[in-house]
């Protein structure tokens, strides 16, 4: 991933004061010697966003232990790589230490960050099937506390490679102990299809969150997703939420506002409030390999993307902190 570099007035909303106050900041003693000369007059870099912030204590609420959230459904193309990444980068510019995992082995995630999978040798199949320790797997962003478990065509043979083994629905959950105190969030970006790694996914996590597309397909196949659910009931796994997200809304079609109110008449109680509008800036984003929000953070994409967060995180009694 490419050297992220925030303006001041970025920096100071992104840490959630205004830019006067993080001018005075700086002359005051906390901040002195963390910002460069550059980062003074002009920008600062991902590493000098994170050096102010835990200076000045602007860490983000505790959610009292790691927050586990897959992103998942089985229909294609509904939005999962797009939302989770760009929901996964934007909690940690916030300030949390997030772990994105990409289950899919197009590797779209690990594209949207800007690298590629087939350079990783180890993805997570080396954990699941070849037992490896799940650090061995983790990669680094130049960002700190943004890591990614990359993913390339080695995945596509994982869930046949699963089968045979024992207790083979839980061993995603089990290796996530290893890192329970290192990240605040684990996003996984799931591949549309039903088998064992979404299974592994959907024991290992807390929260679910079902990206779909206002259309009448999409309906459909939230119910075959909401009908799989309760395969989790014989494992007895119990999920704490369960969010579906409206994607790509365009008001101006007839079909999608019949297809949210629909959505909202059958799967109310599921449905985020915050829709993310349709924005070609998503799919110029990944062709860059950057996140929407570095690619254009005016855009209405990360607009969507920054309120749907807010509106996750004040059920989860997160969100930016105050100063301590
Ligand atoms: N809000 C949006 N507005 C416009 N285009 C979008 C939006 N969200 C996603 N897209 C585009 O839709 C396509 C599919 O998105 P994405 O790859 O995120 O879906 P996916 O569910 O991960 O797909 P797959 O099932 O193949 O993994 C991409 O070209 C993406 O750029
Ligand atoms: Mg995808």
């Amino acid at each position: 991933m490419q050297q992220i570099l925030y303006t001041r007035r970025q920096a100071a909303q992104l840490l959630g004061i205004d830019a006067d106050e993080l001018a005075r900041m700086e002359a005051g003693p906390r901040l002195r010697g963390l910002m460069s000369a550059r980062a003074q007059a002009d920008v600062l870099t991902a590493t000098e966003l994170r050096a102010v912030r835990e200076a000045l204590g602007l860490v983000p609420r505790s959610l009292g232990g790691q927050r586990r959230q897959l992103f998942l459904n089985f229909k294609g193309g509904t939005g999962k790589t797009s939302i989770s990444t760009s929901y996964a980068f934007r909690l940690n510019e916030m300030g949390y230490r997030v772990l994105l995992m990409d289950l899919d082995s197009q590797g779209h995630s690990t594209k949207c960050l800007g690298y590629e999978g087939a350079d990783f040798d180890r993805t997570l199949y080396s954990t699941l099937v070849d037992k490896a320790p799940l650090a061995e797997c983790i990669a680094h962003t130049n960002t700190p506390g943004l890591d990614f478990i990359p993913s390339n065509l080695q995945m596509a043979t994982v869930d046949i490679a699963l089968m045979p083994m024992p207790a083979r629905e839980f061993r995603l959950a089990k290796a996530l102990r290893a890192v329970e105190s290192q990240y605040d969030f684990v996003v996984m970006d799931a591949p549309p299809s039903f088998g064992l790694l979404n299974l592994n996914a959907l024991i290992a996590s807390q929260d679910l969150i079902i990206p779909v597309l206002p259309d009448f397909l999409s309906f459909h196949g939230l119910k075959l997703l909401f009908e799989a659910l309760e395969t989790l009931e014989d494992l007895e796994h119990v999920l704490d939420h369960v969010y579906v997200v409206i994607n790509a809304y365009n008001a101006s079609f007839k079909i999608a506002k019949e297809a949210k109110q629909a959505l909202e008449t059958h799967y109310g109680e599921y449905l985020l409030k915050t829709v993310i509008r349709q924005c070609s800036k998503f799919a110029q984003a990944s062709s860059e390999g950057q996140p929407i929000f570095v690619f254009d953070p005016d855009s209405k994409g990360a607009g969507d993307i920054d309120a749907m967060i807010t509106e996750v995180l004040s059920h989860l009694g997160g969100g930016r902190g105050a100063a301590k």
